[in-house]
């Protein structure tokens, strides 16, 4: 870890290393469960190879330079990133591999990106309209270097991207007539399908999609422009990519640390979820309120509360929900008939939502079983410029 530290995190850099550190832990402090993690990276790495889908996981649900670099040894190729600023932090922490998966409107951002190419990044972008390819031309050009571009494919999420077969053939045509961008394909996100908990349900919705851009890939083809790389998919869709061979990667990017949203999605069809909840949010009872429930020092500062509400556990068993969060502060609801938790104790809370709750955190507290084994950076934390 090489940036300074501040705060519970500068502290507990004092607990790395000992024995039952973890029940010691400062808080509000963001923990990594290592063993659930790496289930998590060798899971989706091998589903991904018996589907012979490659992996480009998003980096927007961990910001984390060091979780890149241990995806990619398990066979990722890079990653994906929602924003310049996000893809910026990562490439100064050492990742060289990124591609924005969103389209933009600003030319300073451009050259920013253009820059970062230049200094020796694979940088990919996605493009949706015309002046948005000749904007990426022209700052690849003055760096003299190159994008690495696909065109982005609406196929159902109403979000980005071009809806018609026409205008997939016309921009791919125009990406790959101009210096300074090498046409590798397409983007087609299904966000739409990741989250349908009922897995028949899920399957039928992502065959649909299929269909939609199994008619753009038609259209590309027939045009001599057909993609090197079909580019989608996320973790709650990442058993069902395979299935209609048309995408060649897929996206996933919560199943590293998986949350409360994703918890009742079943993921496989015998029932809930097959990745572990890798991170959780240690906070500390600090009092009791009047009605006699733990008080806690986090709350929507520590926590994004846009999901189903965290569940709290004590050295492994769960004890109950938070029920309620004010600012700094969070109400534990303790499981049928247990009295409230003494003032002190540190416990350890799932996340309803991971993606906006990492971006609360400098710093993940790595644990491995009892004890704290490192920290790492969270580089690009804050970064949705
Ligand atoms: C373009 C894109 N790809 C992939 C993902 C990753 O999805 P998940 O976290 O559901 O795996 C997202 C999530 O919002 C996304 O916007």
């Amino acid at each position: 870890m090489s940036t300074p530290l501040f705060g519970a995190a500068a502290l507990n850099q004092k607990l790395v290393g000992l024995p039952g550190s973890r029940a010691r832990l400062e808080t509000p402090a963001a923990v990594l469960d290592l063993d659930q993690f790496e289930h998590n990276i060798a899971l989706m790495a091998e589903s991904c190879r018996k589907a012979g889908l490659k992996l480009r996981p998003h980096a927007k649900s961990h910001k984390c330079a060091e979780i890149t670099r241990r995806q990619m040894a398990a066979g990722a190729l890079g990653n994906c990133c929602a924003k310049p600023g996000e893809l910026l932090a990562l490439f100064e922490g050492g990742v060289r591999d990124l591609l924005l998966s969103a389209p933009i409107a600003s030319s300073m951002k451009i050259d920013a990106l253009a820059c970062a190419a230049a200094a020796g990044g694979r940088i990919g972008v996605v493009v949706d309209r015309a002046d948005l390819v000749t904007a990426y031309a022209k700052a690849a050009q003055r760096r003299a270097t190159t994008f690495d571009v696909l065109v982005d494919l609406d196929v159902g999420l109403k979000r980005s991207g071009v809806a018609k077969p026409a205008e997939a053939v016309e921009l791919a045509r125009l990406v790959s007539r101009l210096d300074g961008l090498r046409y590798r394909g397409v983007q087609a996100y299904q966000g739409r399908v990741q989250h349908i908990d009922d897995f028949a349900a899920r399957r039928a919705a992502n065959r649909e999609m299929g269909r939609l851009l199994a008619s753009m890939l038609d259209a590309l083809r027939e045009a001599g422009l057909a993609p090197e790389i079909v580019s989608g998919g996320g973790t709650g869709s990442h058993l069902l990519d395979g299935e209609d061979q048309l995408l060649t990667e897929i996206q996933a990017g919560s199943y590293v640390f998986m949350d409360e949203a994703y918890n009742s999605v079943d993921m496989h069809g015998r029932g809930g979820p097959e990745f572990a909840p890798a991170l959780r949010i240690a906070v500390t009872v600090i009092g009791h309120s009047s009605l006699g429930f733990a008080i806690t020092d986090g709350g929507s500062k520590s926590f994004a509360l846009d999901g189903p509400p965290p569940r709290v556990f004590l050295g492994g068993e769960l004890v109950g929900r938070i029920e309620w969060c004010g600012d700094e502060f969070g109400r534990i609801l303790p499981l049928g008939g247990q009295s409230a938790l003494p003032i002190g104790t540190v416990v350890e809370c799932t996340v309803s939502h991971c993606d906006p709750t990492i971006n609360l955190h400098d710093v993940l507290h790595v644990v491995r079983e009892k004890e704290l084994v490192a920290l790492w950076t969270v580089e690009a934390r804050g970064r949705a410029d």
